[in-house]
């Protein structure tokens, strides 16, 4: 049997047999309980009968015929909700009186005493009546006072869960790591075996660290009731069978239907929620086999179905700042190359420096953001190039003095460039200052030690290793001992001995990076663009 949850209505959910049978024997416990205390007040023989369904719950005092004989009297019972005497053998009287409503049936006793005067007998029926309602209305506050409690708690669980999984929608944190951590607070709420989440194949999940996810992602809770090849086989085998749903959850109470129930036994019973954000799936979250062997009902439903929405909407948001990296990774590619267009002597030098600023920051400890910035920065700290001369630019031998001072201005046309461009407003100290030097002897401002921003420090490292190591057509590039000596001596001067002592700590990496093949701006990550 399969039902539908929309997101706050579910179909009624059939019971099953076990349900059905357990609520049967506490009717009948009920009515045995009724019986006797009718048999030690008013009656000596009294049967308890279902007037809904007209039949008898308990007792075999008469012959099964109340209905029929007394169809008329039975009905004015119900309806007035009193008693009244139906029938008088001697001194015998029969007595039919109401119950109150059980499970939405209507209940009555039938019972016969003797010894009793009729209208005795009517105002204690009417009295026993009366204090029963009250008791059972009782009862029913109770049921219901404690129903409300634990929906209480329910609900004050579930908005929990959802708070906790809103106040962790950061861009920053992937799918992978969000659906973990949702899984892990689900199995607090849900009372479920085993649950999953599959997050379809996407490209660039992480490209800072230039990892892709090319395939789908399965995460797990609790039991491992399927493996991603059969929850796939499961979705396909639905999806055939006309019963996934891609919008609102699926409750399936009664097994997997079909053709679908036969490769996975081990499967009771499932909700299945989309992870959706408009018109784009992104995936599955699946809850599996009640833990107390009933059935999930439509708070399960409707949790899993807000749960789904968020994951979904994150992934979308992901997806949407994705194609904002993109677009920016297109503005940077497009600057990259103007750069190697105007100087292609050099080309390549601006990823190598982007990378190998990158590597010594590593070694000195920065975080992530600052080695985005890096990179970014380092890309782009020559854009102002675009705005120099290509007759200078170009001429291999030694520059005169105008045209050495007409170079020097390509730091503050790279600021004047950039600097209109909001989320390229953190790179302009690299651009404008990665060619201070740590005396003071610099260009633009002169400005020394410290007072040169950190990150333009580190750039102007990595360029001065790039411009002397790599190969011109006009020379060769630098042998090792002597850019290394170099360095040594220019520790303290030219350069932030920190970051010197950081260039050799890595030295071997960023010997290998200044090897590789010089064309990699097509590959950069786009999602350094924070
Ligand atoms: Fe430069």
């Amino acid at each position: 049997m399969i039902a539908t949850a929309a997101a706050s209505v579910i179909d009624t959910i059939v019971l099953d047999e076990e349900t059905q049978r357990r609520r049967a024997a506490e009717a009948e416990r009920q009515a045995q309980l009724l019986r006797e205390e009718l048999a030690q007040r008013l009656f000596t023989l009294c049967d308890i009968y279902d007037a809904t369904n007209r039949r008898r719950i308990f007792g075999a005092e008469r012959p099964d015929d109340v209905f029929e004989r007394h169809a008329e009297a039975v009905a004015r019972v119900v309806a007035m909700q009193r008693p009244e005497v139906i029938g008088r053998d001697g001194k015998s009287l029969t007595l039919c009186l109401p119950l109150g409503t059980h499970e939405q049936s209507s209940w009555i006793a039938v019972g016969e005493t003797a010894e009793i005067a009729e209208h005795v007998l009517l105002s204690l029926a009417e009295v026993w009546v009366d204090m029963n309602d009250s008791r059972r209305r009782a009862a029913e506050l109770h049921d219901e006072s404690r129903r409300l409690s634990e929906h209480i708690a329910a609900t004050f669980e579930e908005i929990t869960l959802i708070y906790r999984l809103t106040q962790n929608l950061s861009i920053s944190r992937g799918s992978n790591d969000l659906g973990v951590q949702a899984l892990q607070w689900l199995a607090d709420v849900v009372p479920a075996e085993g649950m999953l989440i599959c997050l379809n194949a996407a490209i660039n999940e992480d490209t800072f660290r230039q990892e892709e996810r090319r395939e789908s992602v399965f995460l797990t809770h609790g039991q491992n009731l399927l493996a991603l090849d059969e929850f796939v086989e499961l979705i396909d085998g639905l999806r055939a069978l006309d019963e996934l749903d891609t919008v609102r959850p699926v409750v399936l109470n009664q097994g997997l239907p079909g053709a679908a129930k036969s490769p996975f036994p081990q499967i009771r019973n499932l909700v299945l929620v989309p992870l959706r954000e408009g018109d784009r799936l992104f995936g599955w979250l699946a809850v599996m086999n009640h833990r107390d062997g009933r059935e999930f009902g439509s708070g399960e439903a409707n949790l899993l179905g807000s749960v789904g929405t968020i994951l979904g909407i994150h992934s979308g948001n992901i997806d949407l700042y994705k194609q904002q990296a993109d677009l920016f990774g297109g503005v940077v590619r497009a600057m990259s190359s103007a750069i190697d267009a105007k100087d292609p002597y050099t080309r390549g030098h601006s990823d190598r420096v982007a990378r190998v600023s990158v590597r010594i920051a590593e070694e000195l400890g920065c975080d992530d953001n600052t080695l985005r910035t890096l990179y970014l920065g380092g890309l782009l700290h020559d854009v102002g190039k675009i705005g120099i001369n290509d007759d200078v630019l170009r001429k291999p031998g030694k520059l005169t003095d105008a045209e050495y001072e007409h170079i020097k201005t390509h730091v503050e046309i790279g600021y004047r460039i950039l600097r209109g461009l909001k989320k390229m407003g953190h790179l302009l100290p690299i651009v404008l200052h990665h060619h201070e030097s740590w005396d003071g002897k610099g260009y633009p401002f002169g400005l020394a030690g410290t007072n040169i921003p950190f990150l333009a420090r580190i750039v102007a490292v990595a360029d001065a290793y790039d411009a002397m190591a790599s190969d011109r057509p006009y020379r060769q590039g630098m042998p090792d001992e002597k850019l290394d000596a170099i360095f040594r001596s220019g520790s303290g001067k030219q350069w932030d001995p920190d970051i010197v002592d950081a260039f050799f700590r890595c030295r071997d990496d960023i010997r290998a990076i200044s090897h590789r093949h010089p064309d990699p701006v097509e590959t950069v990550s786009l999602e350094w663009a924070h």
